[in-house]
């Protein structure tokens, strides 16, 4: 066996798959990388052809038996929390039946299409066999070979391409493809091979001339929208899945573009899947692509079986297709008339039953072979399919497929690298941020330009303080709608495994770091030494890592807030509420020992109290240094208006009093005085960091668990 290479105008053509080459051909990896960067020409990787040319033994056979799944319909408005989208409002109560007793099965090999009217529950139907209805919600089994199918498992052999493009706008079609390469196809196959297999997948749907163009969204320029329903097949299909969901894959494209990308199912089919989709009114030439039909109607099947006996299975009911007419645009059409008469698809439903039972359609999937879900599974992968093998244990009774095709590390890294990717392309959303931390700055600098130690002055410094903290955590909430925008498409690549939620977490905590470090030097350097802070250069270090810790809890509770509330402006609402309650709890506007008990527990819950006590710490640290001198005494009192020689007679009546002498320049007030007035006494300022990078961590730790629990992608 060996690689073809193809000029890349040639029409892809027959080659071997890449596991394949994986398998048997040692060739030399630098001939491939060498040919693969020549401009002209390119390794042309087949998708799914691994198992073509041995006919299956034991082939899969996903059967689907009295699927019935049925909604509440008049429930209120729901708020749009915990990634649940609003429900219908209907008048009226009880139950709707959106699929009504089905029983099929799909085969490897084949292409099987749901049809019927919009409506009829074709989505619905895929979306019950791809997993994505709760199981309490639906009644009746799916199996493959015989076998009830574990969630866990079919996560890991199946893909789902869903009706809507999910995609990150700023990333070109090369790139999207190659970073969905990176996340499903097993880390054994070298890098060299996952770009030929994308450049395979680039000429196989047709995107050659738009693999360096950005997707696009409302505000770029991008793909065209039958591009980007391509590019969407493409990312699902790259690691060539043993079980395939389509809905719709082929709406939005014209007839030359669906029949590219049925083909290319056709391909993945006969590799050794099996491929379900539904599809609306199928041109002449699709059809002869499509092995197995399945009409609906109101959530019942109407016909079931291959395009070839349409005319004979509506001759035998009584209605022949007339000659020169379009099959399923005359089946889809009659069944819309019959829909119209009440109780009219109820003959067709039972004819189609009795026609099934004559034709014993089900017995030509029955397996003659015994090997076990887990035995075929493993030979399909040693036969090719891309599938990340488990190691191989032949005393193991675990799950035949590896979860997820890469280590925890290796995603982090991906999703690392594609944040910075998107990040970079819209460089305006961090530059935003970044400005409005220096505006604030050079705002605060300026307003509190050179503070002195007098009283004021420190009334004025601990204002500034509470300020300047407050405003991390106010900036952070920009960053909001950055994971509102990534929910949907997190979602679709972590319901079929693309990768663990714990390397997204992670992944987006450490890309958060460095720039939370250029804000934190920008806040820092534009205020420090223009306000006149105390410390020096090492005063400078603590400051700077105090802000950075503000901005790090700041953008872990900002994070959480956007992952348990999936609507924007919810979400800004909350987050702003929330934070400007935290200045008021955090010690400036009333101290600790002025708080009600009842209200104390928000105090300790502030995240501004940590930070600004840390920074008031390395501000006022100096037992020596003097903040109110003798006659500065009577600053801020109604005394101050005294003439100063008046002031002085005070002080000395004062002394004689107390037998202590004070003069205009005895200490009245030092640093340690002013953070016990401010009741800082608790904690010292490196155990205020360290509670709250503690904070920023239980944030995304938190963060986590939401999405475990609120991004399952089901229905329910
Ligand atoms: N939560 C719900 N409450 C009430 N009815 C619902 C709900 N969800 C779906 N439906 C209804 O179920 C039916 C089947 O929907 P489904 O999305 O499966 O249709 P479809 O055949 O895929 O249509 P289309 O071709 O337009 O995509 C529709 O009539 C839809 O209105
Ligand atoms: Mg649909």
């Amino acid at each position: 066996m060996e690689v073809q290479k193809l000029p890349r105008t040639s029409k892809p053509s027959l080659s071997p798959t890449l596991a394949e080459i994986q398998k048997g051909v040692h060739d030399s990896q630098s001939d491939m990388i060498s040919d693969y960067s020549t401009p002209v020409h390119h390794q042309v990787l087949e998708l799914g052809h691994a198992c073509s040319s041995i006919p299956p033994s034991n082939p899969f056979v996903l059967s689907f038996d009295n699927l019935t799944y049925s909604v509440k319909v008049g429930q209120k408005m729901s708020l749009p929390i915990c990634g649940k989208d609003s429900s219908l409002d209907s008048s009226e109560t009880g139950k709707k039946i959106l699929l009504n007793d089905i029983s099929e099965a799909a085969r490897e090999g084949e292409i099987t299409a749901v049809l019927g009217a919009s409506g009829s529950g074709k989505s619905t139907l895929i979306d019950a066999l791809a997993d994505r209805i709760a199981k309490e919600s639906l009644k009746g089994s799916v199996t493959l070979n015989s076998e009830v199918l574990e969630s866990r498992l079919l996560k890991t052999i199946s893909a789902y391409v869903m009706q809507d493009d999910l995609l990150f706008p700023m990333l070109t079609v090369e790139e999207t493809l190659m970073f969905s390469a990176e996340f499903r196809l097993p880390r054994s196959l070298s890098k060299s091979k996952k770009k030929a297999r994308v450049q395979a997948l680039i000429d196989q749907l047709g995107l050659r001339n738009a693999a360096n163009t950005v997707i696009g969204d409302e505000g770029h320029r991008g793909v065209s929208g039958g591009e980007r329903r391509r590019v969407s097949i493409g990312i699902d299909i790259v690691h060539d899945p043993i079980l395939l969901f389509l809905d719709e894959p082929t709406s939005g494209l014209d007839s030359t573009s669906a029949l590219m990308v049925v083909k290319v199912l056709q391909r993945i089919a006969q590799s050794g899947s099996i491929v379900i989709m539904s599809i609306h009114q199928p041109s002449y030439r699709l059809l002869t692509l499509l092995d197995r039909l399945i009409f609906l109607s109101h959530g019942q099947t109407v016909y079931a079986g291959s395009p070839g006996s349409l005319p004979e299975f509506f001759a035998e009911f009584g209605h022949p297709i007339p000659e020169n007419e379009n099959r399923t645009e005359f089946a889809l059409d009659y069944i819309r008339d019959l829909e119209e008469i009440p109780g009219g698809t109820k003959t067709l439903v039972e004819f189609n039953k009795s026609w099934q039972a004559m034709k014993n359609a089900k017995n030509r999937f029955s397996n003659a072979s015994k090997l076990s879900l887990k035995d075929t599974i493993s030979v399909s992968i040693s036969r090719g399919k891309l599938v990340s093998g488990a190691p191989n244990d032949s005393n193991s009774t675990s799950s035949p497929v590896l979860s997820f095709a890469n280590p925890l590390w290796v995603e982090v890294m991906v999703i690392g690298k594609r944040s910075s990717l998107n990040a970079k392309r819209m460089p305006e959303l961090f530059g935003i941020r970044l400005a409005a931390v220096l505006v604030t700055g050079i705002i605060l600098a300026t307003v509190y330009y050179h503070l002195d130690n007098s009283p004021r002055g420190v009334q004025e410094r601990l204002g500034f303080f509470a300020f300047a903290i407050s405003t991390t955590y106010y900036t952070s909430a920009e960053s909001i709608p950055a994971f509102i925008q990534e929910r949907y498409i997190f979602m679709r690549e972590t319901a079929y495994n693309a990768y663990r939620r714990s390397s997204y977490v992670l992944a987006h905590s450490l890309i958060s770091i460095p720039s939370l470090i250029v804000l934190s030097i920008a806040f820092a350097t534009t205020t420090f030494w223009a306000v006149g802070l105390d410390g020096g250069f090492s005063g400078f270090c603590f400051y700077f890592f105090t802000i950075f810790c503000a901005f790090w809890a700041g953008s872990s509770f900002v994070t959480l807030l956007s992952g348990v509330v999936s609507h924007v402006m919810l979400s800004f609402t909350l987050v702003l509420a929330i934070l400007s309650y935290f200045p008021l709890f955090s010690g400036f506007y009333i101290s600790r020992d002025r708080i009600p008990p009842f209200w104390l527990w928000f105090h300790y819950m502030s995240l501004v109290k940590y930070p600004y006590e840390a920074a008031l710490q390395n501000e006022f640290h100096s037992p020596t240094k003097c903040f109110v001198m003798g006659v500065q005494m009577f600053d801020n009192t109604p005394l101050a208006v005294m003439p100063l020689s008046m002031k002085l007679k005070m002080l000395k009546t004062i002394s004689t009093r107390l037998g202590r002498n004070i003069t205009s320049n005895t200490c009245a007030v030092t640093g340690t005085d002013i953070l016990q007035q401010q009741g800082i006494t608790q904690l010292s300022k490196w155990n205020c960091l360290w509670i709250t990078i503690a904070w920023g961590f239980f944030f995304r730790i938190l963060f986590y668990f939401a999405l475990l629990l609120w991004s399952k992608n089901k229905k329910r």
